[in-house]
């Protein structure tokens, strides 16, 4: 059965409709986060993983709200998402949600957070988005069809050499990855320009695809931490490859300008 045999009218692989579906829901999931936040204060949370991995009511509320939207508007779609959910698809399609992207920023009144949706045909990510309310940033991109923030064309960083380039990366929950990971940046600190550590693996990747950073490198992520960010990059014209393909978790993500993404790999892969 085709798509349209259900009354849906729209081509399944419209990559600008999906994409617009993208921001919509990650926009009406994240301020819906927002205003149930209120107080500027730091919220009750609970534990995951580790005492470091946090969750919160607004994590939940989100996520559920996206997938009782794509069950109504997509219903033979799949949706996976961070806090559990996990839906097969009929039609090919599954939707990549986190519905709070840099928990911890947004417990701890942070303004690095926001919700990251993609929408994925088996290895490949059709659309994106990532909002961020704090920041009142709504990144998203389509396949092929270029990247954008607040509706503006973006394009990455044209950096040539590493030395000089502004590195964001980002640590795991997970106590003894970390202590690998604080020894890798340890030794690409002196080859580059600076760090940087937002708390959203989302957000860092759309700083690439913004130019905001000039690269960003991370090991230990699961694919509702990147699935947006990755083709908001590319399509900003970055270089972006995770690994290992089709793996929901134990990702390495590299992303940067072309020029420099060799020499990137090769740092980090030698610490
Ligand atoms: C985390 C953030 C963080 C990254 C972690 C992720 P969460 O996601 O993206 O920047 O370093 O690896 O798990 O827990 O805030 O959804
Ligand atoms: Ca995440």
């Amino acid at each position: 059965m085709h798509q349209t045999d259900l009354g849906d009218h729209s081509d399944p692989a419209d990559v600008n409709d999906l994409r617009t579906l993208c921001t919509d829901l990650a926009v009406s999931a994240a301020s819906r986060a927002a205003d149930g936040r209120a107080q500027p204060v730091r919220l009750e949370a609970e534990t995951k993983s580790s005492v470091t991995d946090l969750v919160t009511e607004f994590d939940r509320a989100a996520e559920n709200y996206i997938r009782e939207r794509l069950l109504s508007e997509r219903p033979r779609d799949g949706v996976v998402g961070e806090e559990g959910v996990d839906v097969p698809n009929t039609s090919g399609l599954t939707w990549i949600v986190d519905p709070i992207d840099g928990t911890t920023n947004f417990v701890f009144g942070l303004p690095a957070w926001g919700c990251s949706i993609a929408v994925t045909r088996g290895d490949t990510i059709l659309a994106g988005a990532v909002h961020l309310p704090a920041l009142r940033e709504t990144y998203s991109a389509a396949l092929g069809k270029g990247a954008s923030l607040n509706g503006n064309n973006l394009t990455s960083s044209q950096s040539t050499s590493l030395h000089t380039a502004l590195v964001a990366t980002g640590f795991a929950y997970d106590s003894q990855r970390r202590s690998q990971q604080g020894a890798l940046v340890a030794n690409l600190l002196p080859q580059i320009r600076d760090i940087r550590r937002s708390g959203s693996a989302a957000y860092d990747l759309c700083c690439v695809a913004a130019g905001t950073v000039d690269a960003y490198y991370e090991h230990g992520l699961s694919i509702w931490d990147i699935a947006a960010g990755v083709l908001i990059a590319r399509e900003a014209g970055a270089k972006v490859e995770f690994t290992p393909d089709s793996a929901t978790t134990n990702i390495t993500v590299v992303a940067s300008a072309s020029p420099i993404f060799e020499s990137l790999r090769s740092a980090i892969s030698a610490g």
